[in-house]
């Protein structure tokens, strides 16, 4: 029996969360599901998007299947209390969660499917993006009434850590090279440290090849001559960026899967939003939290399941009948969730 976090999140969460717990339960995978608050409801209920005990449950059970969370634009500023009186002050709840529970890489596989009409259907990429740092570290501050400030922090230490994960990844996915993507020729001191720490540590695996591309250039690339790209490590930027590049180059948003990873707890959550405004209509697609329904089932080590999953996806989008709008169809989430059980 695995122990799973389970939150359902804002705007479409609860329905791809509900249908991503019921494809793994159809697998006969034994998972005891504990529900923990965060989100809109968690601030109405709790008068914090974040409350401790929700963080505790991802921690105890150090596995979590996470539906996305509505973000406000120009909202403000979120401060967690720790126990020790200490404040941190963090610029979302999305960023707050996974800094709270230690993620400091994000993993989003994208790759195409057949059958779905795509500028790129042929994509296979895998996007490493640090998370603790850089532009997204939410320092900032006004300067006066006309002006405000970011900082953008990069550490040997953090760069260390996500290419490390970067290249271990390459390794255990038979992944022959790891590109390196930054602006180091205008971001000299901060993208220089990444690029120059990326590979020092790429010399401890001489197997693989370590490139490395602008971000600028690597956008157009992908683009333009997507074969050959294997596994691309980037800064918390532009790798939020890239990501949803690549999701579109596949042709939607709901089929990028992706995963959050700490030394103790790993949360598994698809790219996209929350999408207020195709909430509640069962008509979004749940193939992005089903796939990282199925990164989960591997990391539990129940990859018999996990490959049922995706093979039960491909299957559906291949086939082609069932296709939620997204896709150009007109089927349900519930429907579209259904025939994948019924493929597994
Ligand atoms: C993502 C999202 C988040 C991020 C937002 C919602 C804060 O865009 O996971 O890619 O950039 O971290
Ligand atoms: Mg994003």
């Amino acid at each position: 029996m695995h122990r799973v976090t389970i939150i359902r999140g804002d705007g479409v969460g609860p329905e791809i969360s509900d249908a991503t717990v019921k494809v793994i339960e159809a697998t006969g995978v034994k998972c005891e599901w504990d529900y923990a608050l965060v989100g809109v409801k968690a601030e109405q209920d709790w008068g914090t998007p974040l409350p401790a005990h929700s963080l505790a449950m991802i921690r105890r059970s150090g596995v979590a299947l996470k539906s996305p969370l509505f973000i406000e634009k120009m909202g403000s500023k979120l401060i967690v209390e720790h126990e020790d009186g200490s404040q941190r002050i963090y610029s979302n709840v999305n960023n707050a969660l996974r800094r709270e529970v230690g993620a400091y890489v994000n993993l989003r596989p994208v790759r195409g499917f057949e059958g779905v009409r795509a500028h790129t259907p042929k994509l296979d990429v895998i996007i490493i993006r640090e998370l603790t740092e850089d532009i997204y570290s939410g320092y900032e501050h006004c300067v006066g009434e006309d002006a405000a400030e970011a900082i953008k922090i990069t550490t040997r230490q953090a760069t260390e850590r996500a290419a490390r994960f970067a290249f271990e990844y390459a390794r255990r996915h038979r992944r022959r090279r790891v590109s390196v993507i930054h602006k180091a020729n205008v971001l000299q001191l901060t993208d220089g440290l990444f690029l120059r720490t990326a590979r020092q540590v790429a010399q401890h695996y001489p197997e693989i090849k370590c490139d490395d591309a602008m971000v600028d250039s690597c956008a157009y690339q992908l683009a333009c001559h997507p074969e050959g790209w294997e596994v691309m490590l980037m800064p918390n930027q532009y790798g939020d960026i890239i990501s949803d590049m690549c999701a579109g180059l596949i042709g939607s948003f709901g089929l990028a899967p992706g995963a959050n990873f700490g030394e103790q707890v790993a949360v598994f959550e698809a790219s996209h939003g929350a999408a207020p405004d195709i909430a509640g209509q069962n008509i979004v697609n749940p193939i992005a939290l089903i796939l990282s329904g199925a990164m989960m089932l591997d990391h539990l080590g129940e990859t018999e399941a996990a490959e049922r999953i995706r093979e039960a996806v491909r299957v559906v989008l291949k086939e082609g009948r069932v296709l939620t709008p997204d896709l150009g169809g007109t089927a349900k989430t519930t429907t579209m969730t259904n025939v994948i059980i019924d493929h597994l």
